[in-house]
């Protein structure tokens, strides 16, 4: 198998162009790709697509459905039946509004927002500055990679780091705009923020325009009503972040769990928000699904768990296989009003590196403002330290969407094949593939389409397949590939004498003859969570 890096004539177009403006129109291919692929297969589709959809808004179809509901048993299997010491629950999304006065979103959940003028865009202006210091990175990283070329094996890369001047130039101004950037926007000194786009003369990125607006604050929270009449309705918020119905919920869990300290308690759900900016696919949506883990310590120990989470959360995006070079920590400048350490793990995205997973040490910051605004304490009694105390908080927070994303976007690839024939693999995790055997009678009739249902109603108990009995098996091959199918079954005259099937594999393509009777052992050795778990101890 032979990878595709022929040059297209789309390629041959844009030879002509900069390497910056070729590399970032290839990016585009590449997500785009991803985005059709997404629709013709049956895994993402724009919402209420009739009425020409809703913005930032998408519906999950078949496969998506499957994909998504196992990287939730991945995710739940790995925080909650892996570790003795969390549980997990399923709390509402509408919440008691008091709620969200406690946690600080009624008054600070807001993203500063600037418009062009020209162009009529509206942007988050912390993110336009947040992008001006990744490209000096990237010019910092060019250096970098430039001398490992030159010095080969005798590179040394932190003493290059520390001693080359341009790199420690780009560097400090990266911080100095970070830090100044975090100053202003901790004072709620709007006009600075701007000053800054101004000063390091940021444009807008599709048009080159730096015509401003002022900078404003907009909250994300999305407002709804609960009653029958409108002058008793009450002003309700849809939950922006799962995390609160965790803390509401601390001390019912630890009494009835009977958990000491540390425990964590786990949960998978919807989260709203009012995105200003939301031009990324799943990426940024405003009806979005997180999966979060609140896991509750004694004070002064929250910077040790808070270390330990984050290895053990990148050990579990690893276990993937995705490849390690495409995941980096970033740790924050700015922390939120609630944290004393904060790290995202970020993901090679087809636009770039962005945040994929959050590790927040929340401090105390929730279950206080609870028992304050709620009047009931929160508190636990520690035998070993003979007191009463409210727990300090390390929290685990991830996109389920985001990381369906950084799945399609990575496992999508098109590739030449030997004879010159393409084809498009989706080479999920195997534990993660929607359809994880395609049965496949080489003819319907003959006795073949019967002895193939047969099959499939043996393992249907155990995987989740398809039966397919049209088009030609070369067809239905090219058509499995694309879903992510990791084994297809083709069922021919043969089978029915001598109870064997071909047995196709996904990834190598290769195809062998196996009795019936060891299919299922074959597709659970495949297929089986366990594959992706067992790497985590
Ligand atoms: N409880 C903490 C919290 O909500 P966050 O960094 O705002 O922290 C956590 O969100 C994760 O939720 C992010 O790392 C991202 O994966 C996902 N997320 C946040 N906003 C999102 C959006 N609009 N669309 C899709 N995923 C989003």
């Amino acid at each position: 198998m032979i990878s595709n890096n022929e040059f297209s004539n789309r390629d041959k177009n844009l030879y002509f162009c900069t390497s910056n403006q070729y590399f970032m129109a290839k990016q585009e291919d590449a997500f785009k790709k991803v985005v059709s692929h997404a629709k013709e297969y049956g895994f993402i589709f724009p919402s209420s697509e009739i009425y020409d959809g809703l913005s930032a808004v998408y519906d999950y179809g078949q496969n998506g459905a499957e994909l998504k509901n196992n990287i939730k048993q991945y995710w739940w299997k790995a925080m909650v039946q892996l570790n003795e010491n969390i549980v997990g629950i399923d709390s509402a999304i509408l919440m008691h509004p008091t709620t969200w006065k406690a946690s600080g979103h009624v008054d600070a959940f807001n993203d500063p927002l600037i418009d062009n003028k020209d162009s009529k865009k509206r942007f988050r202006a912390d993110v336009l500055i947040e992008d001006y210091c990744a490209k000096l990175e990237d010019k910092a990283q060019k250096e970098i990679d430039k001398a490992a070329k030159r010095f080969g094996d005798a590179f040394d890369k932190a003493q290059f780091e520390a001693t080359n001047s341009r790199v420690i130039d780009y560097r400090e101004k990266q911080k100095s705009i970070l830090s100044r950037m975090a100053q202003s926007l901790d004072n709620n000194d709007l006009a600075d923020v701007k000053a800054l786009i101004e000063e390091l003369e940021i444009a807008d990125p599709d048009t080159g325009s730096n015509n401003w607006t002022e900078v404003r604050q907009f909250n994300l929270m999305f407002g709804t009503k609960l009653g029958a009449s409108a002058e008793h309705a009450m002003d309700l918020y849809l939950r922006p972040e799962t995390a609160q119905g965790i803390f509401v919920n601390f001390l019912n869990v630890q009494k009835t769990s009977r958990h000491k300290l540390p425990f964590g308690i786990a949960q998978i759900g919807k989260a709203f928000r009012n995105e200003i900016v939301a031009r990324q696919f799943i990426f940024r949506m405003r009806e979005f699904e997180q999966m979060e883990m609140q896991f509750f310590v004694p004070p002064g120990t929250e910077l040790k768990f808070y270390e330990e989470w984050k290895q053990k959360r990148l050990n579990w995006h690893l276990a993937l296989g995705l490849g390690e070079e495409n995941y980096k920590f970033h740790d924050h400048q700015k922390l939120a009003h609630y944290a004393n350490a904060a790290a995202d793990i970020e993901f090679k995205f087809p636009f770039g590196f962005k945040e994929l997973e959050g590790i927040h040490s929340r401090t105390d910051f929730d279950l206080n403002a609870h028992e304050q605004h709620s009047g009931r304490k929160l508190q636990y009694f520690d035998p070993e330290r003979n007191e009463n105390y409210v727990p300090y908080v390390v929290e685990t927070s991830i996109g389920l969407d985001r990381l369906f994303l950084a799945l399609m976007s990575n496992c999508l690839k098109d590739e030449v094949l030997e004879d010159g024939s393409e084809r498009t693999v989706l080479s999920l995790p195997p534990a993660l593939a929607p359809v994880k055997a395609a049965i496949l009678p080489l003819m319907k009739k003959d006795g073949l389409g019967e002895y193939a249902e047969k099959i499939f109603d043996d393992l249907k108990y155990d995987f989740n397949l398809i039966y397919e009995d049209k088009d030609s098996i070369g067809k239905r091959y090219r058509r499995n590939d694309a879903l992510g199918t990791p084994y297809c079954i083709t069922v021919d005259h043969e089978s029915l004498s001598d109870h064997t099937v071909t047995l196709r594999d996904r990834d190598t393509m290769k195809q062998e003859r196996v009795a019936v009777s060891e299919l299922r052992r074959i597709i659970d050795e495949k297929t089986n969570f366990r594959n992706l778990l067992s790497q985590l101890s």
